[in-house]
């Protein structure tokens, strides 16, 4: 593809898949309050531990279940959580006793989790958090829970960044030859300045060494503070207004998104976005060339809640008519004008352009440009495959002048799903 900032991992499937699952789960799934409690809070380590780690039992956890809803909602890979910002481990490292192994959990949550997803298809990314609240060298910085501890700057005095390196690139280490074939890294995250860290606190260039040493064909993307180390971008809860450039080249980019906020689960929010914008919000990234990694934080009990499953049957429902305008599509070729109210995807194997109505005209929808006229040679609606009839009723003409296009003869009713998609078969 021309104009493409080409990554050194194999990206194709990623550019193909769209569609990504990320979960969040960790100790903070209990007080249920935002994977950041620790620090928000400022809550020391014996409080957080006394309260949480021996009551860590996910006694629901079934990561089969997990794949089911994920592989029936059309997602194609999964970025689970190693580790977050707290420190612990829901894999069984050899470096440390902060892990699942030694709550009542008693198991490698990541090794269940990856071997089931993988048995079904999925591809599979790690999340790991170079933040650790829990190791004791890593300094006390800005983001820290004892950052206004009084004596902070004695306790610091105490901690050695080099060993916390040590145990990081460690980690990195047991999860890139103990789980098999991973297709992704996403490292989380860096934050330099004065009172932050970066590149030098990770040693993010031997670090990406490393990592590209254990698993060549891997992807990792772009939060070690590397300017040029990275193969994919990662706008965290927006979507970019048109497809990513760094250097005039477009590159390969992954919006991340919650449902209500948090990553972790979180009890209280009340602020959950519905089906129709989560399926819009994908339909946006792919029209600008990108995927959307969304977010699920299970219960402490291991389960995805009633409002995860609620919206995820009604995600799956949308693309189990529709997935053929998302998987294996990309941006429209820049001739074809994007019409009023729609997004445009392409398949560029197929050869087809399909038009997401976000706002149902009624009757008529006009493309303008050359391109539409001399290159459209049929319409369908994907949900059913029934012919949009193509043609331009007189007073339709009167309206748009010299204007060249052409119209698509809608149903004046709107189909019953959430986002209606014409397809077009391109000449
Ligand atoms: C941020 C947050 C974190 C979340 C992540 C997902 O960096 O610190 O809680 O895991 O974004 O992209």
């Amino acid at each position: 593809m021309e104009n493409i900032r080409i990554p050194k991992g194999d990206w194709e499937w990623f550019y193909k898949a769209r569609f990504g699952l990320f979960i969040h789960w960790g100790l903070y799934s209990l007080p249920a309050r935002h994977e950041w409690v620790r620090s928000f809070e400022e809550i020391p380590d014996e409080i957080y531990d006394e309260k949480y780690f021996g009551r860590f039992e996910p006694d629901l956890y079934d990561p089969s279940e997990w794949a089911k809803l994920a592989k029936k909602a059309g997602m194609k890979y999964v970025v689970i959580t190693t580790k977050h910002h707290e420190g612990f481990c829901l894999f069984d490292s050899k470096l440390t006793d902060y892990k699942a192994t030694n709550t009542p959990a008693k198991r490698d949550l990541i090794r269940e989790t990856v071997d089931v997803f993988r048995k079904e298809g999925f591809r599979i990314g790690f999340y790991y958090s170079l933040i650790d609240w829990h190791h004791p060298h890593f300094t006390i910085d800005i983001h820290h829970p004892l950052r206004n501890h009084p004596e902070k700057e004695k306790l610091n005095k105490q901690r050695d960044m080099s060993k916390y390196r040590e145990y990081l690139h460690g980690q990195i280490k047991e999860l890139l030859t103990e789980y098999g074939k991973i297709d992704l890294l996403f490292l989380d995250f860096s934050y330099p300045g004065p009172d932050g860290k970066g590149k030098d606190d990770w040693d993010s260039e031997n670090l990406v060494k490393l990592i590209r040493k254990l698993q060549p064909h891997i992807l990792i993307n772009d939060r070690l503070d590397l300017e040029d180390e990275w193969d994919f971008k990662t706008p965290e809860q927006v979507v970019p207004t048109s497809w990513p450039e760094v250097n005039g080249k477009k590159v390969l980019w992954e919006s991340c998104q919650t449902f209500s906020g948090s990553w972790g689960y979180h009890r209280d929010e009340a602020t959950w976005r519905e089906p129709e914008e989560i399926v819009k919000t994908l339909i946006d990234c792919v029209s600008k060339g990108g995927n959307l990694l969304l977010n699920v934080g299970p219960t402490a009990r291991g389960e995805f809640d009633y409002r995860v499953r609620e919206r995820l049957e009604k995600i799956g429902e949308w693309m189990y008519y529709h997935s053929d305008s998302i998987y294996n599509c990309t941006q429209a070729p820049e001739e074809f004008k994007v019409p009023e109210n729609c997004k445009l995807t392409y398949n560029p194997e197929k050869n087809r352009l399909y038009v997401h109505i976000f706002s149902w005209p009624y009757k008529f929808l006009f493309l303008e440009g050359k391109s539409y006229k001399e290159r459209v040679l049929y319409a369908q609606l994907l949900n059913d495959d029934s012919e949009i009839k193509i043609g331009m009723p007189e007073w339709y003409k009167k309206q748009i002048g010299e204007k060249e296009g052409i119209v698509l003869n809608l149903p004046p009713f709107r189909p019953k799903v959430l986002v209606p998609v014409i397809e077009l078969f391109l000449k």
